[in-house]
Parts: C-alpha cells; sequence; structure tokens
C-alpha cells in the first residue's frame, strides 16, 4: 500500500510525538490522545482542565529503571527520589512500593513523605538554610540521614540531637555542568553546600560529636544536564576527600523536553556514574543516587482548554492555565512541544504562540508552536511536564491550582484535588472579618 504524502507526513508527526509523550501513550480513530488507556477527551470532561495527568505504570517502569539499574552495577546502592519534582503523596507511595528512598527539601516535603507511609529510616532532608523547627521534625520523626549545608547548622544539631543521627556532608565539587544558569548548582560559587576544604573540617567536627556520624559526602552538580560524562567527574572530584562508607552523587539527569534534545540514557547516565566509581571510590562504599526530573518528567503531561484563539500581529492559542501552573518554563525558558490532543489525525498546519492566562508577556508556554488548526474548546496537551510543574504551581492572577489524576489501564484516579476558592479565600479569612477602611488606633 503507497500512503499518501499526507499520512506519512502524519505518521513522521506522531512517531516523533510518541517519544517524548507518556510511555502508555495511543490514539484512538478519532485521532484523540489516549493516556493509561483513557482518552485525555473523558479525564477533561470528569476532572476539569487545566490538569496534570500521570501515566502510572510508565513511571513506575522509570523508577524501577534507575533502582535496577544501579542494583546490577553496584550492588551496595540506593535511589532516592528526589521529591520536590513532584511533591504530592501519591508520587513518594509509588517511589517506596518501587523500591526508591526519599530526599526531601524541608518540613513540607517530611511532612508529605511520611503522610505517605515512608519509612523514615528511608528519608534524607537537604536544605542550605534549614529551620530549627525542621531539623527538630526530622530528628523527631527519626529520619535516615540529614545532608548537612554549612556551619550554623552543625552547632544547631550538636544543640538539638539527643540520639544517634547519621549525616552526610554536602561538598561543592566544583563542576560546571552545561545547564541553565538557575539549574546549577556544582560551581564554585553555588550557594549549596561547602567547598572541599571546609567540608574536611565539618565532617571533622561532626564525627567528633558522641551521638553525630558522618557517614560520607553528598554532592549535586545541578538539573537539566544532558550529557553523562559530567556526573563521572563530579565523582573524580570529590574521591580525595576521603574514604567514607557513603557516597550521594545527587540527580540531575535531563530529559527529553522536545524532539531535538538527545540527552543521555539512564543507561549511559548510570555508567558514567559507576565507572567514575570503580576508579575512584573504595569497592565497598555505598552509592546513592537522587533523581528527580528524569523520574517523573516524561509521566506527565499538562491538558488545557483553549480559550481564545486570536489572528493578530500573530496567531495567539490562549489557553486556561498558564505560568501560574508551568512557572519552570519562565524561570528556565526550556522549550516545550505542545499538541491539539483532540485532533491529532489533522495536519499541524498552524504556527501559533501558545499562551497562557496570567497577566505577563512571559507567559508564553510554547513560541511558534506547530499546531493542527485551533478553536475554542480544543484540548492542548504539554508532553514531560511531570517534574517541577505542579511543584511550582501558585495563585498568580488568584489561578486556582490543577488537579493531579493518575491513569492505568483504562482507568483513572485523583492524586489531588483542584484547589478552589474556598480554598483560595481561607487563608485571608482573617482577613475578611476585620474592618479595613481606616489604620487600626
Ligand atoms: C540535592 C538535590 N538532589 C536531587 C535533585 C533533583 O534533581 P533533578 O530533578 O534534576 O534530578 C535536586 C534538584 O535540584 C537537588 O537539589
Amino acid at each position: 500500500m503507497t500512503l499518501s504524502t499526507a499520512a506519512v507526513n502524519r505518521d513522521l508527526r506522531l512517531s516523533e510525538l510518541f517519544e517524548i509523550l507518556p510511555e502508555e501513550s495511543g490514539v484512538t480513530d478519532e485521532g484523540v490522545l489516549t493516556i493509561g488507556g483513557v482518552r485525555v477527551t473523558d479525564l477533561a470532561q470528569q476532572y476539569g482542565t487545566p490538569l496534570h495527568i500521570m501515566d502510572e505504570v510508565g513511571l513506575r517502569r522509570q523508577m524501577r529503571r534507575f533502582v535496577d539499574g544501579l542494583q546490577s552495577r553496584w550492588p551496595n546502592s540506593e535511589v532516592l527520589f528526589a521529591s520536590k519534582s513532584l511533591p504530592i503523596v501519591a508520587a513518594y507511595a509509588i517511589a517506596a512500593a518501587e523500591g526508591m528512598s526519599i530526599d526531601v527539601a524541608g518540613g513540607g516535603e517530611l511532612q508529605l513523605a511520611l503522610a505517605a507511609g515512608v519509612d523514615p529510616q528511608r528519608i534524607h532532608l537537604h536544605g542550605n538554610a534549614k529551620s530549627d523547627a525542621e531539623l527538630t521534625m526530622a530528628l523527631d520523626a527519626g529520619i535516615g540521614a540529614i545532608i548537612v549545608d554549612n556551619f550554623d547548622e552543625i552547632a544547631r544539631l550538636e544543640e538539638l540531637v539527643t540520639q544517634p543521627l547519621h549525616v552526610l556532608v554536602r561538598v561543592i565539587p566544583g563542576v560546571d555542568a552545561r545547564t541553565h544558569a538557575s539549574q546549577a548548582t556544582g560551581g564554585n560559587n553555588s550557594k549549596f553546600g561547602l567547598p572541599i576544604d571546609q567540608a574536611t573540617e565539618a565532617i571533622a567536627r561532626l564525627n567528633a560529636h558522641p551521638l553525630i556520624t558522618c557517614d560520607g559526602i553528598h554532592l549535586h552538580i545541578g538539573s537539566q544536564i544532558l550529557e553523562a560524562e559530567p556526573f563521572g567527574e563530579a565523582v573524580a572530584k570529590v574521591a580525595p576527600i576521603g574514604e567514607f562508607p557513603v557516597y550521594d552523587v545527587g540527580g540531575g539527569l535531563g530529559v527529553r523536553y522536545t524532539y531535538a534534545e538527545q540527552p543521555a540514557t539512564v543507561d549511559e547516565y548510570l555508567d558514567a556514574i559507576v565507572r567514575s566509581a570503580k576508579a575512584h571510590l573504595p569497592a565497598d562504599a555505598k552509592i546513592l543516587i537522587e533523581p528527580g526530573r528524569s523520574t517523573v518528567a516524561r509521566a506527565g503531561v499538562t491538558l488545557y482548554t483553549v480559550n481564545t484563539v486570536k489572528h493578530t500581529g500573530k496567531t495567539f492559542v490562549a489557553v486556561d492555565g498558564g505560568l501560574a501552573d508551568q512557572l519552570d518554563i519562565a524561570l528556565t525558558s526550556q522549550r516545550y512541544e505542545a499538541i491539539v490532543a483532540n485532533k491529532l489525525n489533522e495536519p499541524w498546519s498552524e504556527t501559533a504562540q501558545l499562551v497562557g492566562r496570567q497577566c505577563e508577556s512571559g507567559d508564553l508556554l510554547v513560541e511558534d508552536a506547530p499546531l493542527a488548526e485551533t478553536e475554542r474548546g480544543d484540548l492542548i496537551v504539554m508532553p514531560v511536564t511531570g517534574a517541577y510543574a505542579y511543584t511550582m504551581s501558585n495563585n498568580y492572577n488568584g489561578a486556582l491550582k490543577p488537579a493531579v489524576v493518575f491513569v492505568s489501564n483504562g482507568t483513572s484516579r485523583l492524586a489531588v484535588r483542584r484547589e478552589t476558592y474556598a480554598d483560595l479565600l481561607e487563608t485571608q479569612q482573617v482577613a475578611i472579618d476585620q474592618d479595613w477602611t481606616a489604620v487600626p488606633n
């Protein structure tokens, strides 16, 4: 059978599309995107939009790739889910069920992990400015380890600790991996961690405390790093600090947001770390990694409804969300793809500015997006938005934070309900109940 040019083009675009859509994606005969066997049109109807949709089967598979992949290369190892990338109870519970431990970066994430039923011993706490309340919360919960960032924190821990405590010290490895400036954390001017000479002093001081054991060191060179080599390089850089039972290499593996990007695979990433570990670290050391973005990004998409289409200087397709639910795009200028999810059978004939509804010109979701001809009421899907989108959602212009729904095998289950106007008003009820016409006497 010979295919028409249109059909060939359609198949080409669709095959590219399925490389960045969630693993369990499909398309109906009518051209409607399905995720986890559920039509996005049905999800829009049931849960409303904007909506974060997570492919549960694909997510679990990806978690296993990290856990089994590291285990097979370096058996004495542990994979921690960097929960900042998707801090919701369902993600904590699924990560724990798939063999991951959890890294939290504050009291709120710690509360969510505990609420999800994660064993406290499998939780690590990060942060460059932890409060006394957060340190106390972590100590009371009996978490597995605290990642110590600085000497002020050491002084406070020395006072607060009442029972044996395990810690790691965060080291600045001096590796400038190529990524967006806001996502680089491994260079010498990083606000996170201590340079190697100070880290050595910190380790000695911690170990001098009768209740504190420093098990080793932690590093994290940044996020959305597309190459594997910098991870191996970082291991080599910190090895001279000394021999320890534990080396935590952090997270940071990049993901494929657009058809054009080609990040290292999970296997290439693990190979780079383990190759360097075999060359530079003690053979009996334990290796920890903390993938966040690369665990959850591809499993998630965001679903929007088109509210307006207008043809002025350019064609503007405006959706019912924006930087209130995709702040990461405005922060990093990362390019994304977008599709008209109810028109996958139609040619992508339009080039449009896909914009949000928040009052900022910077609320541009995708510049010059190739889209099918779009009209009000169509559904837009932004692939690869499983990481950091929900995390950074906010109430700009009074936007309500979207719901999060997990789909698998033709069914859906709500993981986070949509915020309501009542939620929005609740924290300000104290103001509603007062008279603001004049300054109080
Ligand atoms: C200490 C630490 N570990 C892990 C991560 C996760 O990084 P990513 O989501 O890029 O894998 C971060 C993210 O900034 C981090 O700060």
